[in-house]
Protein backbone atom coordinates (compact mmCIF):
# COMPACT_ATOMS: atom_id res chain seq x y z
CA UNK A 1 0.00 0.00 0.00
CA UNK A 2 1.04 3.19 -1.41
CA UNK A 3 0.01 6.65 0.94
CA UNK A 4 0.96 10.48 0.95
CA UNK A 5 0.36 12.10 4.45
CA UNK A 6 -1.01 15.93 2.69
CA UNK A 7 -0.68 19.16 5.38
CA UNK A 8 1.14 22.31 6.52
CA UNK A 9 4.24 22.74 7.74
CA UNK A 10 3.92 21.08 11.44
CA UNK A 11 0.79 18.90 10.62
CA UNK A 12 2.19 15.94 12.05
CA UNK A 13 3.32 14.21 9.15
CA UNK A 14 6.74 13.05 9.72
CA UNK A 15 5.62 12.02 13.45
CA UNK A 16 2.33 9.69 11.86
CA UNK A 17 4.99 8.44 8.94
CA UNK A 18 6.93 7.03 11.84
CA UNK A 19 4.79 5.05 13.58
CA UNK A 20 3.63 3.53 10.59
CA UNK A 21 6.89 2.38 9.91
CA UNK A 22 7.06 0.80 13.56
CA UNK A 23 3.49 -0.37 12.97
CA UNK A 24 2.97 -1.93 9.40
CA UNK A 25 6.79 -1.95 8.06
CA UNK A 26 6.45 0.94 5.85
CA UNK A 27 8.83 2.99 4.18
CA UNK A 28 8.73 6.39 4.70
CA UNK A 29 9.97 8.79 2.49
CA UNK A 30 10.07 12.24 3.28
CA UNK A 31 11.58 14.77 1.04
CA UNK A 32 12.59 16.85 3.78
CA UNK A 33 14.89 14.77 5.37
CA UNK A 34 15.96 13.96 2.22
CA UNK A 35 17.11 17.62 1.56
CA UNK A 36 18.33 17.85 5.18
CA UNK A 37 20.45 15.15 4.76
CA UNK A 38 21.82 16.28 1.19
CA UNK A 39 22.74 19.70 3.30
CA UNK A 40 24.96 18.13 5.54
CA UNK A 41 26.88 16.65 3.08
CA UNK A 42 27.97 20.09 1.58
CA UNK A 43 27.47 19.07 -1.81
CA UNK A 44 26.70 21.54 -4.54
CA UNK A 45 23.13 20.48 -4.17
CA UNK A 46 22.71 20.58 -0.51
CA UNK A 47 24.21 24.04 -0.73
CA UNK A 48 21.62 25.12 -3.07
CA UNK A 49 19.13 24.12 -1.49
CA UNK A 50 19.95 25.17 2.33
CA UNK A 51 18.93 28.75 1.63
CA UNK A 52 15.72 28.03 -0.27
CA UNK A 53 14.44 25.89 3.01
CA UNK A 54 15.85 28.21 5.95
CA UNK A 55 13.54 31.07 3.96
CA UNK A 56 10.88 28.41 4.11
CA UNK A 57 10.54 28.41 0.00
CA UNK A 58 10.30 25.11 -1.89
CA UNK A 59 13.36 23.39 -3.29
CA UNK A 60 12.55 23.35 -7.50
CA UNK A 61 10.57 20.37 -8.33
CA UNK A 62 13.60 18.75 -10.49
CA UNK A 63 15.66 18.41 -7.46
CA UNK A 64 13.01 16.64 -5.06
CA UNK A 65 11.42 14.06 -7.93
CA UNK A 66 15.22 13.23 -8.51
CA UNK A 67 15.71 12.65 -5.18
CA UNK A 68 12.00 10.58 -5.09
CA UNK A 69 12.83 8.70 -8.20
CA UNK A 70 16.31 7.78 -6.74
CA UNK A 71 15.17 6.74 -2.94
CA UNK A 72 12.03 4.16 -4.95
CA UNK A 73 14.50 2.27 -6.95
CA UNK A 74 16.49 1.63 -3.81
CA UNK A 75 13.49 1.29 -1.09
CA UNK A 76 11.91 -2.12 -0.02
CA UNK A 77 9.32 -2.60 2.38
CA UNK A 78 6.15 -2.64 2.91
CA UNK A 79 4.38 0.05 0.88
CA UNK A 80 5.75 3.79 0.98
CA UNK A 81 4.61 6.90 2.73
CA UNK A 82 5.30 9.41 1.15
CA UNK A 83 6.16 12.20 3.80
CA UNK A 84 6.01 16.42 2.04
CA UNK A 85 6.00 15.07 -1.56
CA UNK A 86 4.40 15.80 -3.56
CA UNK A 87 4.16 19.50 -2.53
CA UNK A 88 3.14 21.03 -6.41
CA UNK A 89 1.07 19.65 -8.90
CA UNK A 90 3.69 19.07 -11.04
CA UNK A 91 5.70 16.59 -8.43
CA UNK A 92 2.18 15.07 -7.85
CA UNK A 93 2.54 14.74 -11.82
CA UNK A 94 5.48 12.91 -11.58
CA UNK A 95 4.97 10.88 -8.54
CA UNK A 96 1.75 9.02 -10.93
CA UNK A 97 4.40 8.88 -13.73
CA UNK A 98 7.13 6.92 -11.46
CA UNK A 99 4.70 4.67 -9.32
CA UNK A 100 3.29 3.76 -12.95
CA UNK A 101 6.78 2.73 -14.26
CA UNK A 102 6.90 0.32 -11.11
CA UNK A 103 3.60 -1.14 -11.95
CA UNK A 104 1.95 -0.15 -8.69
CA UNK A 105 -0.38 2.78 -8.11
CA UNK A 106 -1.08 5.39 -4.71
CA UNK A 107 -3.87 4.36 -2.82
CA UNK A 108 -4.92 6.79 -0.74
CA UNK A 109 -4.05 10.26 0.51
CA UNK A 110 -4.59 11.44 3.78
CA UNK A 111 -5.21 14.84 4.45
CA UNK A 112 -4.40 16.13 8.41
CA UNK A 113 -5.65 19.38 8.77
CA UNK A 114 -4.65 21.54 11.61
CA UNK A 115 -5.49 25.34 12.59
CA UNK A 116 -2.76 27.71 11.89
CA UNK A 117 -2.64 28.87 15.28
CA UNK A 118 -1.93 25.82 16.11
CA UNK A 119 0.87 25.07 13.50
CA UNK A 120 2.83 28.18 14.78
CA UNK A 121 2.68 26.63 18.71
CA UNK A 122 3.64 23.11 17.24
CA UNK A 123 6.56 24.44 15.19
CA UNK A 124 7.75 27.22 17.30
CA UNK A 125 8.42 23.99 20.59
CA UNK A 126 9.87 21.35 18.31
CA UNK A 127 13.29 19.91 19.25
CA UNK A 128 15.21 16.91 18.43
CA UNK A 129 17.40 14.37 19.71
CA UNK A 130 21.19 14.95 17.52
CA UNK A 131 21.72 11.10 17.92
CA UNK A 132 18.30 9.29 17.24
CA UNK A 133 15.73 11.94 15.52
CA UNK A 134 13.64 11.73 18.26
CA UNK A 135 11.31 14.32 18.60
CA UNK A 136 9.99 16.19 21.32
CA UNK A 137 7.57 19.45 21.73
CA UNK A 138 8.17 21.99 24.87
CA UNK A 139 4.15 21.77 25.29
CA UNK A 140 3.28 18.16 24.93
CA UNK A 141 6.44 16.22 24.95
CA UNK A 142 9.36 17.93 27.15
CA UNK A 143 12.40 16.68 26.93
CA UNK A 144 13.28 14.61 29.95
CA UNK A 145 14.44 16.37 33.00
CA UNK A 146 17.89 14.46 33.19
CA UNK A 147 18.92 15.74 30.17
CA UNK A 148 19.12 12.41 28.37
CA UNK A 149 16.64 11.27 25.45
CA UNK A 150 14.72 8.74 26.40
CA UNK A 151 15.22 6.68 23.04
CA UNK A 152 19.09 6.29 23.15
CA UNK A 153 20.32 8.80 26.29
CA UNK A 154 21.75 11.03 23.96
CA UNK A 155 22.16 14.50 25.89
CA UNK A 156 22.48 17.15 22.63
CA UNK A 157 19.18 18.07 21.23
CA UNK A 158 18.45 20.30 18.05
CA UNK A 159 16.13 22.96 16.56
CA UNK A 160 15.92 22.77 12.84
CA UNK A 161 16.74 26.39 11.61
CA UNK A 162 13.42 26.96 9.62
CA UNK A 163 11.42 26.78 13.14
CA UNK A 164 11.23 29.97 14.09
CA UNK A 165 8.14 32.50 13.20
CA UNK A 166 8.91 34.19 9.77
CA UNK A 167 9.73 31.03 7.83
CA UNK A 168 7.31 29.23 9.51
CA UNK A 169 4.93 32.33 7.76
CA UNK A 170 6.38 31.41 4.37
CA UNK A 171 5.92 27.79 4.48
CA UNK A 172 2.53 28.09 5.16
CA UNK A 173 2.18 30.40 2.44
CA UNK A 174 3.62 28.16 0.02
CA UNK A 175 1.53 25.43 1.29
CA UNK A 176 -1.54 27.60 0.52
CA UNK A 177 -0.56 28.54 -2.96
CA UNK A 178 1.53 25.95 -4.06
CA UNK A 179 0.16 22.68 -2.11
CA UNK A 180 -3.23 23.04 -1.00
CA UNK A 181 -4.27 22.42 -4.88
CA UNK A 182 -3.20 19.05 -4.17
CA UNK A 183 -6.38 18.75 -2.50
CA UNK A 184 -8.51 18.97 -4.98
CA UNK A 185 -6.29 17.29 -7.76
CA UNK A 186 -6.46 13.75 -5.18
CA UNK A 187 -9.85 14.53 -4.38
CA UNK A 188 -10.70 14.60 -8.21
CA UNK A 189 -9.07 11.38 -8.44
CA UNK A 190 -11.61 9.84 -5.43
CA UNK A 191 -8.42 9.47 -3.06
CA UNK A 192 -8.57 12.27 -0.60
CA UNK A 193 -9.15 11.12 3.23
CA UNK A 194 -9.33 14.14 5.36
CA UNK A 195 -8.38 13.48 9.20
CA UNK A 196 -8.63 15.59 12.37
CA UNK A 197 -4.61 16.23 12.81
CA UNK A 198 -5.77 18.16 15.78
CA UNK A 199 -6.32 15.27 17.99
CA UNK A 200 -4.26 13.63 20.40
CA UNK A 201 -1.28 12.05 18.74
CA UNK A 202 -2.90 8.60 19.19
CA UNK A 203 -6.03 9.66 18.22
CA UNK A 204 -4.73 10.67 14.88
CA UNK A 205 -3.14 7.39 14.42
CA UNK A 206 -6.10 5.50 15.07
CA UNK A 207 -8.16 7.94 12.33
CA UNK A 208 -5.10 7.02 10.41
CA UNK A 209 -5.33 3.62 10.77
CA UNK A 210 -9.30 3.96 9.59
CA UNK A 211 -8.56 5.00 6.50
CA UNK A 212 -6.41 2.87 5.64
CA UNK A 213 -8.16 -0.50 6.48
CA UNK A 214 -10.67 0.57 4.47
CA UNK A 215 -8.75 1.33 1.10
P1 LIG B 1 9.66 19.19 5.72
O1 LIG B 1 10.76 18.63 6.51
O2 LIG B 1 8.79 18.28 4.93
O3 LIG B 1 8.82 20.12 6.69
P2 LIG B 1 7.27 20.50 6.75
O4 LIG B 1 6.39 20.02 5.67
O5 LIG B 1 7.30 21.96 6.94
O6 LIG B 1 6.76 19.69 7.90
P3 LIG B 1 7.37 19.53 9.32
O7 LIG B 1 8.45 18.49 9.30
O8 LIG B 1 7.75 20.86 9.88
O9 LIG B 1 6.10 19.06 10.12
P4 LIG B 1 5.33 17.67 10.16
O10 LIG B 1 4.01 17.82 9.49
O11 LIG B 1 6.20 16.54 9.73
O12 LIG B 1 5.05 17.63 11.71
P5 LIG B 1 5.83 16.82 12.87
O13 LIG B 1 5.38 15.42 12.88
O14 LIG B 1 7.28 17.11 12.78
O15 LIG B 1 10.22 20.27 4.69
C1 LIG B 1 11.15 21.25 5.07
C2 LIG B 1 11.54 22.09 3.86
O16 LIG B 1 12.16 21.26 2.86
C3 LIG B 1 10.40 22.78 3.13
O17 LIG B 1 10.03 24.01 3.73
C4 LIG B 1 11.00 22.96 1.74
O18 LIG B 1 11.92 24.02 1.71
C5 LIG B 1 11.77 21.67 1.55
N1 LIG B 1 10.97 20.59 0.94
C6 LIG B 1 10.61 19.41 1.52
N2 LIG B 1 9.89 18.66 0.68
C7 LIG B 1 9.79 19.38 -0.48
C8 LIG B 1 9.13 19.13 -1.72
N3 LIG B 1 8.43 18.00 -1.94
N4 LIG B 1 9.20 20.09 -2.69
C9 LIG B 1 9.91 21.24 -2.49
N5 LIG B 1 10.55 21.53 -1.32
C10 LIG B 1 10.49 20.61 -0.32
O19 LIG B 1 5.20 17.56 14.15
C11 LIG B 1 5.51 18.91 14.44
C12 LIG B 1 5.50 19.11 15.96
O20 LIG B 1 4.18 18.88 16.46
C13 LIG B 1 6.41 18.11 16.73
O21 LIG B 1 6.97 18.77 17.83
C14 LIG B 1 5.43 17.01 17.18
O22 LIG B 1 5.87 16.40 18.38
C15 LIG B 1 4.15 17.81 17.40
N6 LIG B 1 2.95 17.02 17.11
C16 LIG B 1 2.75 16.16 16.09
N7 LIG B 1 1.49 15.64 16.13
C17 LIG B 1 0.87 16.25 17.18
C18 LIG B 1 -0.44 16.16 17.73
N8 LIG B 1 -1.38 15.36 17.20
N9 LIG B 1 -0.72 16.92 18.82
C19 LIG B 1 0.21 17.74 19.37
N10 LIG B 1 1.48 17.86 18.90
C20 LIG B 1 1.80 17.14 17.81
Amino acid sequence: MNIILLGPPGAGKGTQARMLVDSRNMVQLSTGDMLREAKSTGSEMGKKVAEVMADGGLVTDDIVIGLIREKLAGAAGNGFIFDGFPRTLAQADALGTLLGEMDSNLDAVVEMRVDDDALVGRITARSTCASCGQMYNDNTKPQPADGKCLNCGGMEFTRRADDNEESLRQRLMEYYKKTSPLIGYYYLKGMLNPVNGLGEINDVQAEIARVLNKS
